[in-house]
């Protein structure tokens, strides 16, 4: 398998430095600076969409489903504050990630992620100077599978973007809305009250095709995945980035989404898996 197949290079020619390079990553910056988020159409070719579709679909079976109740900002309830503020407006959310281990270093999602112009590509598109691959072996390439009803509720993202690749749409639903720069300022808690509420002017909906590369930055733009339905579950991939070199997870988390830890996250944590005294 080969990543120039499986990558739509015709129209996005990430591999040869020159005009048309420049101008593409320029569209970028103005999309992004716009209102945060740019989308790559038709980034993978047909046969690129067709391969990762086999690739997932063979170890679909392999997703860990997990749930837990969550405000927009990852925080503890805190009973102090008014019944009607955003940091206490809690939501169900349901995971059901394929962790990284799954995905073959010849199958087509590594292929594209190991194509050696394409985090030189997204880091330029994303005027990142600290730019590493996330260093964990369950979470540097992922897959999420959302089924009928669950959708993604609203948050910001602690990490300043992401990197997804749309795969499968559910038969309906599943759109990604956000509310650009929303928190630019300040928290600016009245908007985002009227987000959770459903009174704002300022959501926008954007529906993904399979094969789209999306750009985001989560960490300004309340974001959320609309409730789906039908017997389809949305799949996306989304390759993680940080900006410090070597970084995995702490095994608390890893245990939670991909319902395993491995050594790496012990001792990267500073934490042995034993008891023993050395
Ligand atoms: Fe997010």
């Amino acid at each position: 398998m080969n990543a120039h197949d499986l990558i739509n290079l015709e129209r996005y020619a990430l591999n040869i430095p020159g005009a048309a390079y420049d101008e593409l990553v320029e569209q970028i910056h103005a999309q992004l600076a716009n209102d945060g988020c740019a989308v790559l159409r038709h980034f993978l070719s047909d046969q690129g969409l067709s391969a990762v579709r086999s690739e997932v679909d063979a170890v679909s079976h392999c997703g860990h489903r997990s749930h837990n109740r969550t405000n927009p900002y990852f925080t503890q309830d805190d009973p102090d504050l008014p019944i009607d503020d955003p940091r206490r407006q809690f939501f169900e959310r349901s995971n059901n990630f394929i962790s990284a281990d799954n995905f073959h270093i010849r199958g087509a999602l590594r292929t594209i992620h190991d194509l050696p112009a394409f985090d030189p590509f997204i880091r330029d598109c994303l005027q990142q100077t600290r730019f590493y691959r996330y260093a964990d072996p369950l979470a540097d390439v992922i897959v999420n599978m959302a089924e009928a009803g669950n959708g993604f509720p609203w948050h910001f993202d602690t990490n300043n973007f992401t990197v997804t690749l749309a795969i499968q749409n559910a038969e309906s639903g599943g759109e990604f809305e956000y509310a650009p720069d929303i928190r630019k300022m300040d928290e600016n808690f009245d908007e985002v009250k009227r987000v959770l509420n459903g009174t704002s002017d300022r959501v926008v909906s954007l529906t993904l095709q399979p094969g789209d590369l999306q750009l985001f930055r989560g960490r300004y733009s309340l974001h959320r995945v609309a409730p789906l339905s039908g017997a389809t579950a949305r799949h996306v991939a989304i390759f993680s980035y940080v900006e410090e070199a070597d970084m995995v997870g702490a095994p608390e988390r890893s245990r939670q989404l991909y319902g395993k830890a491995l050594p790496i996250h012990y001792q990267r944590a500073g934490l042995r898996p034993d008891q023993f005294l050395d």
